[in-house]
Parts: structure tokens; sequence; C-alpha cells
């Protein structure tokens, strides 16, 4: 058990990526609390770790400010903006450190730190690009990073190279790689698949919740140039992103996939379900901060094709762990898949080796030692 008396901030109440890594760093921190800006099923998970979770009443409305949004569009929601920083800096007080775990929940602290005057962790799980943010939501970022943030964490060095571009201060950034803890089951691919309901013949899947920029929509046109192929997409929208979805559907029927390509929803048993499948495709159009569901795949054994750009060349090892295709290009993955799906053999050698690499890089009790070690050294004020 830790003795520091943390306060976690995090906008949604939704469960994505970021939110699955507040609830592994939150373990054993039962001196700590937790405030969101809405309702959702994070607030029962945190507080089934033990946390005394605050949600906001007047955070209505701010998760669905769109990140390429001008802070013009959140004018109407000001007083709103206001009340909650005013909630934040008198929790902060309470508090030894605050740990912003989203871009929103960040720029709300860090302004409520004006007169909480804590030290202030901003866990940054976004790439600070044109391709993520709008110019004005970049430079606030980085304005409140440089003048108010003690650390700033960030999964990978392609998320640590934005910030810099984008002129956050280097002195502040902690790469802490994402972490993870997966054991695969032993059975067989062709059992699991009858278990969980899934084609028997070649099978791909994506795992990610449905947004424009995971660019599951090119993985349906690559598959729409390979007869015979079948794909489960894993996922829902979370974050606002229903049209997205409702596009994606009308695409796969559009090309005549319906019965080749599968609509699971959201799921609890991704790491089965990544078992299960011949190949993981992570087709994200934009560079990816980190990408959990590569870690996973390659923890459960399975090949992965990952486009080339953010941090999935860095934790595939530029192609030694893992195949990299352009982002963007259905042709290239198509390519990609049935080389992969053709001779799967060939690839043994380098799945035992993403294996390890997964093990020895991305270890979950890393992550938590790194992120342990920084929390108490922000406390205790010392240069980290
Ligand atoms: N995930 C899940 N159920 C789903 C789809 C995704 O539990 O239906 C999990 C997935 O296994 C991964 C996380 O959500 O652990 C997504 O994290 P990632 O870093 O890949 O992307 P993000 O969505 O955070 O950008
Ligand atoms: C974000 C990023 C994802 C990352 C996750 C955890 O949701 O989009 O790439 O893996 O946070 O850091």
């Amino acid at each position: 058990m830790s003795g520091e008396r943390v306060l976690f901030v995090d906008h949604t109440g939704q469960i994505g990526g970021a939110e699955l890594i507040l609830l592994d760093v939150v373990q054993g921190r039962n001196e700590s609390s937790a405030f969101l800006f809405e309702q959702g099923p994070l607030a029962k998970a945190l507080s089934d770790r033990g946390l005394s979770v605050i949600t906001s009443r007047w955070g209505i409305g701010l998760p669905r400010f769109r990140r390429d949004s001008s802070w013009l569009k959140a004018l109407p929601l000001a007083g709103g903006l206001a009340a909650i920083t005013a909630e934040l800096a008198r929790l902060a007080r309470r508090h030894d450190v605050v740990y912003a775990n989203s871009q929103k929940a960040f720029v709300l602290a860090a302004i409520a730190n004006v007169v909480a005057r804590k030290p202030l962790i901003w866990h940054l799980h976004d790439i600070i690009s044109p391709a993520h943010f709008g110019a004005m939501q970049r430079r606030t970022q980085i304005f409140l990073a440089n003048r108010f943030a003690t650390k700033v964490v960030v999964p990978s060095e392609a998320a640590a190279a934005a910030f810099i571009e984008a002129g956050g201060r280097r002195s502040l950034i902690e790469v802490v790689p994402n972490g993870l803890s997966v054991e695969p089951v032993a059975v067989s691919r062709q059992e699991l698949r009858q278990r969980l309901g899934l084609p028997q013949g070649p099978l791909v899947g994506v795992f990610s919740r449905l947004a424009q920029w995971k660019g599951q929509h090119v993985l349906v046109e690559a598959l729409a140039r390979l007869p015979g192929v079948h794909g489960i997409v894993v996922g829902d929208a979370l974050f606002g992103e229903q049209d997205y979805a409702a596009q994606l559907k009308r695409q796969v029927d559009a090309l005549g996939l319906a019965g080749r390509i599968h609509f699971l929803g959201h799921r609890g048993d991704v790491p089965l379900l990544m078992q299960a499948v011949d190949v993981m495709v992570h087709p994200s159009i934009d560079p990816e901060p980190f990408g959990r569901t590569l870690v996973e795949a390659m923890l459960a054994g399975v090949p992965v094709i990952a486009t080339d750009a953010g941090a999935a060349p860095d934790i595939l090892e530029h192609g030694r762990a893992g195949m990299l295709v352009p982002p963007g290009d259905a042709r290239a993955l198509a390519e990609a898949l049935d080389t992969v799906l053709a001779e799967p053999a060939v690839l043994e050698p380098q799945l035992a080796y993403a294996s390890r690499r997964a093990r020895s890089h991305y270890s979950l009790a890393r992550m938590l030692e790194s992120i342990g070690l920084l929390i108490r050294n922000v406390r205790a004020g010392a240069a980290v």
C-alpha cells in the first residue's frame, strides 16, 4: 500500500486504453481519490479498487468537446468549466499530488493548480500533433504544461517527440512504456473458435474502439480484396464516434461483405478473441501514441500487421516483431495479409521473438514501479 494521497483526474467515465492504464496505476492506493467529469463505468471500476470517487455535477457535455474544436466552442460550457475547476482546486488541496490522466483533465487541473499549488503529473496518452489536435488546443496544452506540470509521463518516444516538437519542455518528460500482463490460455485456435462461435477459415481481427483515426475502414477495404477471408471488428464507439460506427457498417454492406465481416461490439474477452484469429491488424491512419492491442497480440502469440506511424514501429522493432504497412493504404494491407495468411509457419520465430519482447519491454510490474517512484519523488519535491 502506498502512503501518498493522490487525486487522479480523468475527463471521461468510459474505459478506453488510457483508463485501463489508470486502473492498473491506482491498485493499492486506498488513500487516494479519483475525480471524473462524468458518470460511467470507470467510476465503479475505480471504486472497486478502493478509491473514493467523486463525479462532477458540472461536466455534462465536456467529454464530447472535440479535440479539433476551437475553444470558442467551449464558451457555452464556460460556467460548467469554471465550476469543475473550482471543484478540482478544492479537492486538490486535500491531496499530496494531482495526477491528470487525460488532456482535458490536465487543462482544468493545471488551471486549478494556480490556487491549489500541488505537484501535478500529466499522464499524456496522446500525440500532440496537428493530426490529433487543433492549433489552439495544442498551444494551450503546451503553455499549461510548461508552466504548471511537475512531470509529463508519456508511453512512447513518439509521444515524447511530438510533445517536444510542439514546444513542450524536454526536462518535463518521463517516458514510461505502458505495461501489460496477460497470459495466453493453453487451447488450440480451432477449439477457441468453436467455443466463441467464430468461423474456422482464414480470420483476421481488429480490436480497437471504433473511431475514424483507428482506421477500421481501411481493413474493410483490404478485406474486400481478399475473397474467403473473414474479419472480426471488436470494439464500440466510446467517445462520440457513433457516426463513424454507422458509416463503417454501411461500408461493409455496400461492399457486400456482411457475411464476412462480423461486428462483435465492445468485449471484455479481448485476449481470448485475439488468440482465436490468424492475424491482428492495427490499422490506425494517424500516429498511435502507444497501442495496447499491439502488445496484447504479441503476448497472445498472434501475428501483427500495423501501420508504420507513431509508437508502432518502435513496439514492433521496425518489423522484427510484426509487419508494418503504410497508414491508410488498403492495397498494401491486403498484400501483407495475403502473405501472412499464406505461410503462417514462416512467422513462428517472429512470434516467439515478439512475445519475449513484450514481456521484457512492456511489463506491468515495470510500469507500476516507474510510476510509483515518480509519484513518490514528485511528492518529495525531488528533481526526478
Ligand atoms: N478493448 C476492450 N474491448 C474492446 C475493444 C478494446 O477491452 O471491445 C481494449 C483493448 O484490449 C485494449 C484497449 O481496449 O487494451 C484499447 O487500448 P489501445 O491502447 O489499443 O487504444 P485506445 O483505444 O486507448 O486508443
Ligand atoms: C490512448 C492512446 C493509445 C494508448 C492508450 C494508453 O488511448 O490512443 O495509443 O495505448 O492511451 O496509453
